[in-house]
């Protein structure tokens, strides 16, 4: 497979051992853990399109950070036995840009866009009769000698990625054929996830260790995965370095992550709007300031899963404090539950 443009834009949590990361990806269908729906979805799109002999239909994957999109998409593409080209929103600036990618594609290849909801106006109409006719119109020249051309382009498949579909404008996202969530992975396939990350890392591990960290990765596989790897090195430089659920418990105290998973930032969030703002409502952006982090940060990465586990809720007001946010925090709920709907 061949992996043509590296997005410059990276996480940072994409960094963290990136070399072992990508290591760490599934590469079929078959070693791709949980997402059951997605995955049956996808195996009869792709059998379809290979007994056609045709580029498979455009794919949305919509999730949170670290759950598998840009994973799946490899996949895709190697299952489909089809080259891979990688990019992102932010980096396509001009609609120049996309059509030197677009017209660098083969027959059936994948074009993978990453962070999809951030592309240009300019550039995602670029987009739209490249994905349905599979054609461009290229400008050229300026002011009233500016003519077009009409170029057509191989069948491709696009795979759009992005943790926001509600920032997907109608237009693109109806020119997708499959539009996938991807949810949480439960505390089994977690722990699939880092028995199969063991033992391609070779850490010694058993069943109640595997489980430990499972329950604390917030759902997420890349967590899960970065939490192996610490409770590795804790096991090495303080125990004896095999895993156990003892080790692991010790380690990801050590970490500060605490018994639902809650790093630092989540507890940080949780306690701003419990004590400071009173348990709300509390604005996205105020929220942000107080804990020293981005509002897109906060609403990508931090409060998906604290609204998944019942912690905090958002209203038209802004975020509000659940009683278990209180209780989590060692803290005494307020009597009267907070006004949802005010
Ligand atoms: N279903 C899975 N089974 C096993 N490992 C997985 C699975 N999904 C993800 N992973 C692991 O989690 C890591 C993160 O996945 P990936 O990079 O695909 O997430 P992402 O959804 O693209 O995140 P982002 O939104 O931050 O780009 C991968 O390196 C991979 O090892
Ligand atoms: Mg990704």
């Amino acid at each position: 497979m061949r992996e043509e443009f590296v997005d410059p834009q990276m996480r940072e949590n994409d960094l963290d051992d990136h070399g072992i990361e990508a290591g760490l990806r599934p590469k079929s269908l078959d070693e791709f853990v949980g997402q059951r729906e997605l995955k049956e979805h996808l195996g009869i799109v792709l059998e379809a399109a290979r007994r056609r002999g045709q580029a498979a239909d455009h794919l949305l994957l919509a999730g949170p950070p670290g759950l598998g999109k840009t994973t799946m998409a490899s996949i895709v593409a190697s299952e489909m036995n089809a080259h891979i080209h990688i990019t992102s929103g932010p980096a396509l600036e001009r609609a120049g840009d996309l059509a030197a990618i677009l017209t660098k594609l083969e027959p059936n290849d994948v074009l993978f866009i990453d962070e999809i909801h951030r592309l240009s106006r300019t550039v995602e109409e670029i987009l739209y009769p490249a994905m349905e006719d599979f054609q461009i119109d290229i400008v050229v020249g300026k002011g009233p000698a500016a003519s077009s051309i009409r170029l057509a382009l191989p069948r491709f498949t696009l795979i759009g990625a992005t943790t926001r579909t509600g920032m997907i404008t109608g237009p693109l996202r109806d020119r997708f054929g499959l539009v996938a969530r991807l949810d949480y992975y439960d505390d089994a396939e977690l722990q699939l996830i880092v028995q199969r990350a063991a033992t391609i890392l070779g850490v010694d591990i058993d069943g109640q260790g595997a489980s430990e960290i499972a329950r604390r990765s917030r759902g997420t596989p890349r967590i899960a995965n970065r939490l192996l790897r610490r409770v590795r090195d804790f096991a090495e430089v303080r125990g004896n370095g095999k895993v156990n659920q003892e080790s692991a418990r010790d380690a990801l105290t050590v970490f500060g992550v605490d018994d639902l998973g809650l790093d630092k930032v989540d507890r940080a969030v949780l306690s701003a709007i419990c004590t400071q703002f009173n348990g709300g409502p509390v604005g996205l952006s105020t929220l942000a300031i107080s804990v020293s982090e981005q509002t897109e940060t906060i609403e990508d990465v931090y409060e998906p899963f604290l609204i998944q586990q019942g912690l905090i809720a958002r209203t038209p007001r802004g975020r509000v404090a659940m009683p278990s946010a209180w209780t989590h925090l060692g803290l005494t709920p307020p009597t009267q539950s907070p006004d949802l709907f005010s």
